[in-house]
């Protein structure tokens, strides 16, 4: 059985890759836990409801962002299945654009998303949580439900600056915060600026998860698709890089991994 887990995409960074993330790792993982009976769903908790387009579901009748994180529902309604075996699927609509301000409102506003999300790991091996960009109530509700934070960052110092913040936004949080899972996203191997910065970066910070998802147009096709990728390109390259990082992902969750330093000097030498 795979290690269970929460998982968030975060950053404050808008358009990274969160959602075409959360979408070909949960295919992905779903693919994978069909075998041993291991569901996935998705949360999507994006007003622009991105995920929940590519799986083509609309939002069930009254099942609007405020009742569900209110718990006023039970979250179980509001579940739609897709058109994938063993992946499921909370969508989003606009109505949770007023996500900050339900939670705001809340009895014990950091933590009642945790209460919503907590119960569905019951039933699901794997919770995705695709995340709005910001720093917000929500996101700290999305720090206390997950166990990893899975971040995609471009090729860019600039990017890193906003990991650096993000890790020291968490160490100084009072409550336990979620495994950070740094990884490159929209990688052009062709750019020599990109292959530099990535050696360089994955050399100091050795967290950085080594499969990086390139700059792929299988990706952008999704839109048109309304689909993972693994569903209409099985031979793109994007397809094996996030069936790479879900390994990784899995590994790290499972306490595993190599040591940094070996992990960082075999980067460097890939
Ligand atoms: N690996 C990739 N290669 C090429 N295009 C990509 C890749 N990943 C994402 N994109 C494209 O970049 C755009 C933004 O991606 P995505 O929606 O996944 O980012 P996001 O971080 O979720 O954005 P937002 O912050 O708006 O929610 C989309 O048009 C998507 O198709
Ligand atoms: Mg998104």
């Amino acid at each position: 059985m795979p290690p269970m887990a929460v998982l968030a995409t975060y950053n404050v960074k808008g358009g990274v890759g969160k959602t075409a993330t959360v979408v070909n790792l949960a295919h992905r993982a779903a693919l994978a836990g069909n075998a041993v009976g291991a569901r996935t769903l998705v949360f999507d908790l994006d007003p622009q409801g991105a995920a929940s387009y590519y799986f083509r579901a609309a939002p069930k009748a009254r099942q609007r962002g405020k009742t569900l994180v209110s718990g006023k529902v039970d979250v179980r309604d509001a579940i739609t299945p897709t058109d994938f075996p063993g992946l499921d699927l909370i969508p989003s609509d606009f109505s949770f654009r007023n996500l900050d301000v339900v939670l705001d409102a809340a009895k014990d506003p950091g933590r009642s998303l945790q209460r919503v999300v907590r119960p569905l790991t019951k039933q699901y091996a794997h919770v995705f949580l695709d995340c709005p960009p910001s720093i917000s109530r929500l996101s700290e509700n999305v720090f206390n439900s997950a166990d990893a934070l899975l971040v995609p960052i471009i090729p860019t110092t600039l990017s890193l600056r906003a990991l650096d913040q993000l890790n020291s936004f968490l160490a100084k949080r009072k409550q336990r915060s979620p495994m950070v899972l740094p990884f490159f996203s929209m990688v052009d191997r062709r750019k020599r600026l990109h292959r530099e910065l990535i050696e360089d970066l994955c050399l100091a910070h050795p967290h950085i998860l080594r499969t990086g998802v390139p700059s792929s147009a299988a990706v952008e096709r999704m839109g048109a698709h309304q689909a993972p990728v693994a569903a209409f390109d099985r031979q793109s390259s994007a397809v094996s890089a996030y069936a790479g990082l879900w390994d990784e992902v899995l590994a790290r969750l499972d306490g595993g991994g190599a040591p940094a330093r070996a992990r960082a000097r075999s980067r460097a030498q890939a």
